[in-house]
């Protein structure tokens, strides 16, 4: 079964007459599971109406690079980011030879440069023009830097010619696309990740916690799962839903957090450590709410165990991944966390930035690893999830 649930598909629509089965992508898109944006150039609303693509997508449909009320709402760099996939469907042959010289001039062109996510496009034009050595020039120079080609497939056209340029069927677009988020690199490999704050009871009504929202764990354990893994994700208390084909351990405390992980991490191969554990609890719960009747309260806090470095001792240890959240330093400390817990890998955020880190939807990352480290710059957390875990599933088929 086609899944895209949870994904944010960018739809690309560029003149052609077979503008008007993007009316019928976006419903197979949908069906899917993916939301919707559309962006149109100026040549492909001379085929179909952005009016149409809206009221089917649910979202305003982006037609204008300089639009000042567009670029507040949702700019081409948002766009960019947004997006977890680009589809451009259909894809001209003058938007395959902009998109091959890189060029910038238009909404669609400009954020298909500034995208990071993977880029897809269902050619579609005459047959003359596919077979052009233009063309094929073209396609093989974007087949190099990683743009899927989708189709085209073969049979009569609008023009009269049968021959190779038909654009593929809209159901076996969605499928091409949701192939995209299809990895196996995690096949047959069971997955633990921690994710969210913990709570740490002073009382019945109070605690100890942190702004951890579970966005980074959460978007881990998607990508995980969609590399094949059988994940797990043991989460702190957060106001996500859980992804598709993730077994969620629902927790509150470090102490539960740390039985769960450590029964889940026995057999397990990979263990990333995404939460924010409470280093330290309150040494009594008091049974009763604590009365404001004292100008000063002191309360007395005890260290939690340490998750991940008890998962990193274990006899058989799975390939164990720590964060650091770290206000400076990032390189330094991060490199004193695994070599102290005894880390194969530790991806460092900055938390003072509140753009990454903490809650936010971006993170910006330093992968460090024994011999050496790699800057991931900002980024959505959901591609960030599937780039690291790309790179994770490489380091542990090197092992
Ligand atoms: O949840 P979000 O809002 O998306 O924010 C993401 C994040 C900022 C929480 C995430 O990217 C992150 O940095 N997580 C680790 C936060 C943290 O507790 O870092 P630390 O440097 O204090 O801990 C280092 C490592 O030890 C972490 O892998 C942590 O999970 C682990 N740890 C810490 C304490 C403890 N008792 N047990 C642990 O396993």
């Amino acid at each position: 079964m086609l899944s895209l649930a949870n994904k944010r598909i960018l739809l690309g629509v560029t003149g052609g007459i077979a503008a008007y089965k993007s009316a019928e992508i976006i419903r197979r898109l949908q069906d899917a599971g993916a939301t919707i944006q559309v962006v149109m150039t100026r040549a492909a609303t001379e085929f179909i109406t952005p009016l149409t693509l809206q009221a089917l997508s649910g979202n305003p449909v982006h037609l204008e690079l300089l639009d000042t009320e567009a670029e507040a709402a949702m700019g081409h760099i948002q766009l960019s980011r947004w997006a977890d996939a680009v589809l451009i469907a259909p894809a001209s042959a003058d938007f395959i030879a902009k998109l091959a010289t890189g060029q910038g001039d238009d909404l669609l062109s400009t954020l298909c440069l500034a995208c990071r996510s993977p880029l897809a496009i269902a050619p579609a034009m005459n047959q003359g023009m596919w077979r052009n050595s233009a063309t094929q020039a073209n396609l093989e120079r974007l087949r190099g830097r990683g743009v899927h080609i989708f189709g085209p497939t073969e049979g009569s056209q609008a023009c009269g010619d049968i021959g190779p340029g038909r654009m593929s069927e809209p159901e076996d677009l969605a499928e091409l696309t949701a192939d995209l988020f299809e990895t196996g690199s995690l096949a047959g490999k069971k997955v633990v990740i921690t994710a969210g704050p913990t709570r740490e009871a002073i009382d019945p009504v109070r605690y100890i916690s942190n702004h951890s929202s579970g966005k980074m764990g959460y978007a881990l354990a998607e990508a995980a799962a969609e590399a094949g893994a059988e994940t797990v994700l043991i989460s702190g208390p957060v106001n996500l839903i859980a992804p598709d084909r993730v077994r969620i351990i629902p927790i509150t405390s470090a102490q539960e957090m740390y039985q769960a992980a450590l029964k889940e991490a026995d057999g397990c191969q990979l263990f990333i450590a995404s939460a924010a554990v409470a280093d330290y609890r309150p040494v009594q719960i008091a049974e009763q709410k604590i009365k404001k009747d004292t100008e000063q309260l002191t309360i007395e806090l005890v260290k939690n165990p340490d998750i991940v470095s008890a998962v990193a001792a274990l006899p058989k240890r799975p390939f164990t991944v720590g964060f650091a959240a770290e206000t400076a330093n990032l390189e330094n400390y991060a490199r004193g966390k695994l070599e102290r817990k005894n880390l194969d890998l530790v991806i460092a955020n900055d938390v003072s930035d509140r753009t990454i880190g903490f809650n936010s939807d971006d993170n910006e990352v330093l992968v460090v690893e024994l011999k050496g480290s790699e800057t991931i710059p900002k980024i959505n957390k959901s591609i960030l999830a599937r780039q690291l875990i790309a790179k994770i599933a490489e380091m542990i088929s090197n092992d």
